[in-house]
């Protein structure tokens, strides 16, 4: 009787054990290699403790954020909404609603108004007399995953795929496969072509233009660095590793005013949990269980930003350690002695005064 029990019960386990694997392994949604995460050095201050909150509770998830050359301030939310607040002014105005959830990366335009990237859509031209969908279609396909923009003075517009494999939504499938499944494209609006510009990245997730327009970054946010890619002079056309080893993984980037960069790290993965990254089958595991993976990854438990000189050399970095007053920034962008930060965690836009002593 009892010898029967333990038989049944080691046949269940051993069912249940099979098919845990069969299900981990062969249902896997990736294809995973092992990634080798820089650990998060944390700085002894907090400065991002110290941001003043722009428009909270009205703006919900702000990825992006940019400022014209008036002044204003403009983000895109959550809700479909490219939302702006005039200099001056403390009311920010429901500018322009886009049928979107989906809405990332977004940039002045030089004739006017801005571009704006939709994961699921493509990328819209938004002015005062609306919106409009102008790239929608890469090679008869839809071009999905759009994640940052930028403009360059000739007109060309340089923008991420992030992922040509996996959706917003599950982005976090994207870095647990850390293949290079994302891509930057440049879109010609004199000839509505579209080119490959870098093929083969690691989430490629923001894109800038140096001052001096000679070449443009993308941030490979899997790999912790970003790369360059020249567009004149004697490397034109040639790639190469412009900063690397960064204390996070680069999310959007932005040419500040004396030529150096600002960049947002997200923090990859929970402190001291760096190597579940490093075995497949973990990753299978994390693939499958959601739950499970909400457990290791540490986007929203902390916010840094970097600022990057031209020489790849990291000028200064703050921080935000526990994530207390703000965290998961994706943004970072200086104006008028002030750095404005979106995030996908928050419902505002961080505003740190650059000056301050404390
Ligand atoms: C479009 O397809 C052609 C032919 O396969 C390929 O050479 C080109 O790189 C593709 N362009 C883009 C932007 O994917």
């Amino acid at each position: 009787m009892t010898s029967n029990i333990i038989a049944i019960s080691s046949t269940l386990v051993l069912a249940v054990i099979v098919s845990l694997t069969v299900q981990i392994f062969y249902f896997s949604p990736i294809d995973p290699l092992p990634l080798e995460i820089p650990p998060s050095s944390s700085t002894p201050e907090n400065k991002l403790q110290n941001i003043i909150k722009l428009g909270e509770g009205v703006l919900k998830n702000p990825e992006d954020v940019c400022v014209d050359k008036e002044g204003t301030l403009y983000a895109a939310t959550r809700d479909g909404w490219i939302k702006r607040l005039a200099r001056n002014n403390e009311v920010w105005e429901n500018w322009k609603h886009i049928d979107s959830n989906t809405l990332l990366g977004i940039t002045t335009s030089k004739d006017g108004g801005l571009i704006v990237c939709d994961v699921e859509k493509g990328l819209f031209k938004v002015t005062e007399d609306g919106f409009s969908l102008f790239l929608s279609q890469v090679n008869g396909s839809q071009l999905s995953f759009a994640d940052d923009v930028i403009e360059a003075s000739d007109g060309m517009i340089y923008f991420s795929v992030a992922s040509t494999k996996f959706a917003l939504h599950n982005w976090h499938l994207d870095l647990l496969e850390a293949r290079p499944n994302g891509q930057v494209l440049k879109y010609n609006p004199y000839t509505k072509e579209v080119d490959i510009v870098i093929d083969q990245l690691h989430f490629p997730n923001g894109v800038a233009l140096s001052k001096h327009e000679d070449y443009i970054l993308v941030t490979e946010t899997w790999k912790s660095r970003v790369l360059r890619y020249w567009l004149d002079g004697e490397k034109k056309g040639k790639t190469d590793i412009f900063i690397e080893n960064l204390p996070g993984g680069p999310d959007n980037i932005n040419l500040a005013p004396d030529g150096s960069f600002w960049i947002a790290l997200i923090q990859l993965s929970g402190e001291g949990l760096e190597f579940v990254h490093k075995y497949k089958g973990i990753k299978h595991l994390l693939a499958t269980f959601p739950r499970l993976y909400d457990m290791v990854h540490g986007a929203t438990r902390k916010a840094t930003i970097v600022n990057v000189g031209t020489h790849g050399n990291i000028i200064t970095m703050f921080s935000d350690n526990n994530g207390k007053v703000v965290n998961f920034v994706t943004s970072a962008i200086e104006f008028e002695g002030h750095v404005y930060l979106g995030s996908l965690n928050s419902n505002f836009v961080g505003k740190l005064p650059l000056n301050s002593s404390d």
